[in-house]
């Protein structure tokens, strides 16, 4: 992205031919400026994802002077985020160009495009021009920003961008059942998913350490189902108990307000309502959706809280991992989750809705007198296909509803659902199987994306193990050389995961976050044919420098 040192000869060639017809004051001034436009062409373009072309204009543009902004947008939330971003400096918002062309012009167009996502930015020392789709104008506000934030003394560089991204999913999954995260924490994060141009939040609202989302027909789910009695210490199976209770749930008003500042933001966000497996919290407030309504819930380990040894009743879990526990296929479940997915529908206007669907024990259904009874009905020759019953019953519900659903990897056991979207996280080898099958796939491996694993060789905090380097992130490729051409634009993005065993505050999110999220945005956004860790690397850390003006907390590993 640098100038080419011809161009910059040509320029200057042109310059001392043109200096002989100015006085000395002119020259010293022309000179002047040409060291600074070399200075500043001298520096790369440190965007974050690369974006496809950026051809670079021979003149600076003054991010310092007053502008006018000229909408030709529809879309308010467009309006909104141009205007905030230029308040300090804008002087007018007009929607039609003035008839005199003022210094410094932002013309925002809003176009109904095939290629939703592409935008266009044209700049010169006078006029910002950008185009595209409103959630295109959205990604090129976040282009513009980490332009304007390379300006030295107010000055930057032009160029003209054209880009679009790789792939139409991009996500970010934050589990807050495991630990749970305030709504304003919640915003910070769809701001840096909004930073980095991904589209997708996959919200883990519920889990056996905790259901952290209002369901009005089920008040027990929050006021019984939101808390623990304590949390285990240490890496499982662990060194004590904390004997405090934790929880945390959002309220449906909380939700709206969530999903309103998301859709500001062009992120859609994606809920998950676990079953059949990590039922715990869901069993504790309503023991009826259990095979064992009347078995009091086995904490495992030898570090129970003291409040949970003097209960024989079901509990919310207080340790990690897969609990035997789970939802019953009876119509008491059936009639109850499709009243949870109602209110959820409610709240979350996305196509799809998560299922979970993974880590499921089949040891209570094959004990259940019930279960076995409804797959000699039904015909059913495994646990598995008892499970794939159960998927295809909500499925069906949720499609009947014009609404998709997406599932572990798990839900191809026993016979995937017609219409699902599989999230393979057991390796890739789930999504390949999806995909040979004419099912949609987002990849999501725990051998590239998993954002709980470790990021240090040594000496990292407390992680539920392994070592995914940001290194490792930006090599990950979501489409396996194995598929055809018609089964590869089925992998519809990749996504990272960041479950929460280990990552008890905020901060720590940020720490587990950074910066892998921003190598993985560039996996999803950029051509393949762009991908180069070694022009990647420099740019990398000058994001991490913007992160630490910003006050956000990022793992030092390419700073050791
Ligand atoms: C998962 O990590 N259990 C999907």
């Amino acid at each position: 992205m640098l100038i080419t040192t011809n161009t910059f000869i040509k320029k200057l060639l042109l310059c001392i031919k043109f200096q002989n017809k100015m006085n000395f004051k002119k020259q010293v001034l022309v000179l002047l400026a040409f060291t600074l436009h070399l200075t500043l062409v001298a520096q790369p373009l440190n965007l974050i994802p690369k974006p496809s072309t950026v051809t670079v204009q021979p003149s600076l543009y003054n991010t310092a002077l007053a502008c006018n902004i000229n909408y030709h947008v529809v879309n308010q939330n467009i309006v909104a985020a141009y205007t905030n971003f230029f308040k300090p400096r804008a002087t007018s918002f007009n929607k039609q160009l003035p008839k005199t062309k003022a210094p410094n012009t932002l013309v925002v167009t809003e176009v109904n495009t095939e290629v939703a996502d592409m935008y266009l930015i044209t700049m010169n020392a006078n006029i910002i021009s950008i185009t595209g789709s409103a959630r295109a104008l959205y990604y090129a506000l976040q282009t513009l920003t980490q332009i304007f934030a390379q300006a030295q003394d107010g000055l930057v560089q032009c160029y003209n961008i054209t880009d679009a991204p790789r792939f139409a999913y991009r996500g970010m999954h934050l589990d807050v059942a495991r630990h749970f995260y305030t709504v304003a924490e919640v915003k910070k994060y769809i701001d840096y998913l909004a930073m980095y141009k991904y589209n997708t939040l996959h919200w883990h609202l519920t889990d056996d350490q905790g259901w952290r989302i209002e369901i009005k027909k089920y008040p027990l789910l929050t006021k019984i189902g939101a808390t623990r009695n304590g949390t285990i210490q240490g890496r499982y199976p662990g060194t004590g108990n904390t004997n405090v209770a934790y929880g945390g749930y959002y309220t449906q008003a909380q939700i709206k307000e969530v999903v309103a500042y998301a859709t500001k933001k062009f992120i859609t966000i994606i809920p998950e309502i676990e079953m059949p497996g990590h039922a715990s919290a869901a069993i504790a407030a309503y023991p009826l959706l259990s095979c064992n309504p009347d078995t009091p819930t086995h904490i495992p380990g030898k570090y129970i809280a003291t409040a949970s040894l003097k209960t024989n009743k079901k509990l919310v879990q207080e340790t990690w991992g897969v609990f035997p526990d789970v939802f019953i296929p009876t119509e008491y479940t059936f009639t109850f989750l499709q009243n949870v997915l109602d209110e959820v529908m409610q709240l979350f206007p996305s196509k799809y809705i998560h299922i979970g669907g993974d880590e499921c024990p089949k040891k209570a259904w094959k004990e259940s007198p019930f279960c076995q009874k409804l797959m000699k009905q039904k015909g059913l020759k495994s646990e598995h296909e008892l499970q794939s019953y159960f998927v295809q019953r909500i499925e069906k519900y949720l499609n009947s509803k014009r609404r998709s659903i997406i599932g572990w990897d798990e839900i191809l056991e026993g016979g995937l659902a017609p219409n699902a979207t599989v999230m393979s996280w057991r390796g890739e080898k789930g999504g390949i199987e999806a995909a040979q099958q004419g099912h949609q796939v987002i990849m999501t491996p725990s051998t590239h994306v998993y954002f709980d694993h470790a990021q240090l060789k040594e000496g990292d905090s407390l992680t539920i193990g392994g070592y995914t380097s940001v290194q490792k992130v930006y090599s990950y490729e979501p489409v396996p050389a194995m598929l055809t051409l018609e089964q590869a634009k089925l992998v519809l993005g990749a996504q990272a995961n960041v479950w929460t065993e280990y990552i008890t505050n905020f901060t720590k999110v940020e720490y587990m976050i950074f910066p892998r999220m921003i190598a993985l945005s560039e996996v999803l956004w950029s051509s393949p044919k762009q991908r180069d860790w070694n022009d990647f690397e420099p740019r990398l850390m000058t994001h991490l420098t913007t992160l630490q003006k910003l006050g956000i907390n990022y793992c030092n590993s390419m700073r050791n």
